[in-house]
């Protein structure tokens, strides 16, 4: 961020929507910025809006809103913002108004960063009836540092972690929100991440009761991470119907 010109990037999208094959479902990551950098929620979720109706004009099926990015530069201090889904209200804000401005066709997936119990509990049941999935976890906003304690990114105290140092924060925060899904009885789509770097991990994401797993670091190191996992869950985990 911030991506290339809209021009650009929707041409591209519509590309990659048209390499989608049959069994594949290509989710498409937006994001709004407030303009101004003042906290100003409806500027913020009219460019959430504005970029999602972005995505599905060049084709995208499903919308999934980062609500959590742990990289936005905050304009009015030296540093970054801490993930937009630390803020409740200001979540539902930019996901209802994202809903309202979408046609019914297009799905919608909220992605939060890991959050604790309380957290969680309070948002999950805001944004259940909204959404048609909720996805995380994002990377975890974490100071960096190397083993002698200097900072390994040195301007930038703050930088968000991926992989195998996510993975006992991504089973916490899934297993915590398949349980919020079912305590509540508004049925959503369980989207889980974080720390899937082989076929055990994934399989150990997965039998929490997620509907679908997903890996961004992994997949960095091994492409073909994703065939493995799901050809060792073929062995392993049948279940009736699914395609992981
Ligand atoms: C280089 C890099 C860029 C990322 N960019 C985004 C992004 O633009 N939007 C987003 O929602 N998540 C982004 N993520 C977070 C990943 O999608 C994922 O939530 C996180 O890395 C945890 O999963 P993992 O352990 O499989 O990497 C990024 C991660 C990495 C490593």
């Amino acid at each position: 961020m911030p991506s290339p010109e809209p021009a650009e990037w929707m041409a591209d999208l519509a590309r990659a929507v048209a390499a989608v094959g049959e069994e594949q479902l290509l989710l498409v990551s937006v994001m709004g910025e407030d303009p101004e950098g003042r906290g100003d929620v409806a500027a913020l979720a009219g460019d959430f809006a504005r970029t999602a109706l972005m995505a599905r004009e060049a084709g995208a099926q499903v919308v999934e809103l980062n609500l959590s990015c742990p990289n936005t530069l905050d304009r009015s201090a030296s540093g970054v913002k801490p993930p937009l889904c630390l803020d409740p209200d200001a979540t539902v804000a930019v996901v209802e108004h994202v809903r309202r401005a979408l046609d019914d066709g297009a799905g919608l997936v909220a992605k939060l960063s890991w959050l604790d119990e309380p957290q969680l509990a309070a948002l999950v049941p805001r944004l259940a009836p909204l959404v048609d999935g909720i996805a995380g976890i994002n990377t975890v906003q974490s100071r960096v540092r190397r083993s002698d304690g200097t900072p390994t990114f040195p301007g930038r105290e703050l930088a968000g972690l991926s992989g195998i140092a996510v993975r006992e924060p991504a089973l916490d925060f899934t297993r915590r929100l398949v349980a919020l899904r079912e305590a509540g009885g508004v049925p959503f789509d369980v989207l889980a991440m974080g720390g899937v770097t082989d076929p055990a991990s994934f399989e150990a994401l997965f039998a929490t009761g997620a509907d679908a797993v997903q890996t961004a670091a992994g997949a960095f190191a091994d492409p073909g991470l994703a065939a493995s996992c799901t050809a060792a869950l073929a062995s392993t985990l049948p279940r009736s119907g699914g395609n992981p």
